[in-house]
């Protein structure tokens, strides 16, 4: 069976993963398939390669840390496309293919006036982990934009619609990181939009500060994508010029009897309240009093200008990040009796 797939299929042996992750990470993937279709995804599934070994979907690699090499079946979805799928003098629904770069097409919808992507650019990534992940910066999350998402079933090769609801989304969260995890393949994703200009949400902070800098009142989404993209570029590293994958770590959220504690002893903890009576912490602040930010064990280090990023300081692997995250995690744990979650996802 797996040698007509084989046959019929682009599919590599023994590849690194170099280029295909942020961090920068060289551990190979004993087999590595990259579908560009719907066919090449229904050949894939139905050829049972999934099924007999170990297998790992791979977006941009903007958020994963090849431990080791990867003794399985890589598949990076490199299907292409964007399409109108409707739209009135209010809204659009735009569909994406799963390999899309998510930046690009992020730009390209604030462009052509389809607004709400215009706090998403520059994240690094693709299309097709936008839902998984639930990707979110500046107070817009990718669930607030998603209409649907097309997958298909590994075991049956079905296709599948989810709705919002079906998603089930959380921070940083989704159906497909929970009981659906390696269960679908993501294929496109539709996005409702809209026409409107005066909905683009300025209200976080480093925003509304960066417009009122330019003397900007009452901002175009255009404006707002301008200094998120600056925001970013001062705060984040630029993943073509250092590896990283991001935020490493999710913001731990707490109790407000949790929260009431650590402010007798740390009274500016900086915090937010999340909703049903939590409240977010804010991860860089707890690393940067444990001493961490700017610092480095080996070839990884903790990023300077923002303590929730570690940063590839050349040729580090993947076992080298996994030790620092733990190094930290413990070192907050033990100040703060507060358990740091990784956003990224290490593979081990
Ligand atoms: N802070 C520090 N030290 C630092 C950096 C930040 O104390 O080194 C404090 C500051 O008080 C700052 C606050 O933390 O005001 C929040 O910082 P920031 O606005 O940079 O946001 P964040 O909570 O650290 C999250 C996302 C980012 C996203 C930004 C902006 C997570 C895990 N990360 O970071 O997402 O860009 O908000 O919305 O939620 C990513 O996921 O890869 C990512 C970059």
């Amino acid at each position: 069976m797996h040698t007509i797939i084989w046959k019929l299929m682009n599919i590599e042996e023994n590849v690194s993963l170099k280029s295909y992750n942020t961090f920068g990470l060289d551990a190979k993937a004993s087999i590595f398939v990259q579908p560009k279709d719907e066919k090449d995804v229904s050949k894939l599934l139905q050829g049972g390669l999934l099924a007999s070994e170990r297998f790992f979907i791979l977006g941009g690699g903007s958020n994963i840390v090849f431990v080791a090499d990867f003794a399985g079946v890589v598949v990076r979805m490199a299907n292409k496309g964007i399409s109108i799928v409707s739209e009135d003098d209010r809204r659009v629904v735009v569909e994406a293919q799963a390999g899309e770069v998510w930046s690009d097409f992020a730009w390209d919808m604030t462009r052509r006036g389809f607004y709400g992507l215009e706090n998403l650019v520059e994240i690094p990534g693709c299309v097709g982990a936008a839902p998984v992940q639930n990707v979110g910066a500046y107070g817009v999350e990718a669930k607030d934009v998603i209409k649907a998402v097309v997958a298909y079933e590994i075991a049956t090769g079905c296709k599948r619609i989810f709705t919002n609801t079906d998603c089930k989304f959380g921070y940083r969260d989704s159906v497909f990181k929970n009981e659906l995890k390696d269960k679908y393949i993501v294929f496109s994703v539709m996005f409702e939009l809209h026409k409107d200009r005066t909905c683009t949400k300025t209200d976080y902070s480093a925003i509304s500060n960066g417009l009122k800098e330019r003397n900007i009142l009452s901002p175009t989404p255009m404006q707002v994508a301008e200094v998120v993209a600056d925001i970013r570029k001062q705060k984040l590293p630029d993943t073509k010029e250092i590896g990283s994958a991001g935020s490493f770590f999710k913001n731990p959220i707490v109790g407000e009897q949790k929260l009431e504690l650590l402010m007798k002893d740390y009274p500016t903890i900086v915090h937010y309240a999340s909703g049903d009576g939590k409240y977010k912490l804010a991860a860089a602040w707890l690393i940067e009093q444990c001493g961490w930010k700017g610092k480095s064990l080996g070839r990884v280090g903790v990023y300077a200008k923002q303590a929730l990023v570690l940063v590839n300081n050349g040729g580090c692997t993947g076992s080298e990040v996994q030790k620092l995250s733990e190094t930290i995690v413990a070192d907050v744990e033990n100040k703060f009796g507060v358990r740091l979650e990784t956003e990224a996802i290490i593979v081990k």
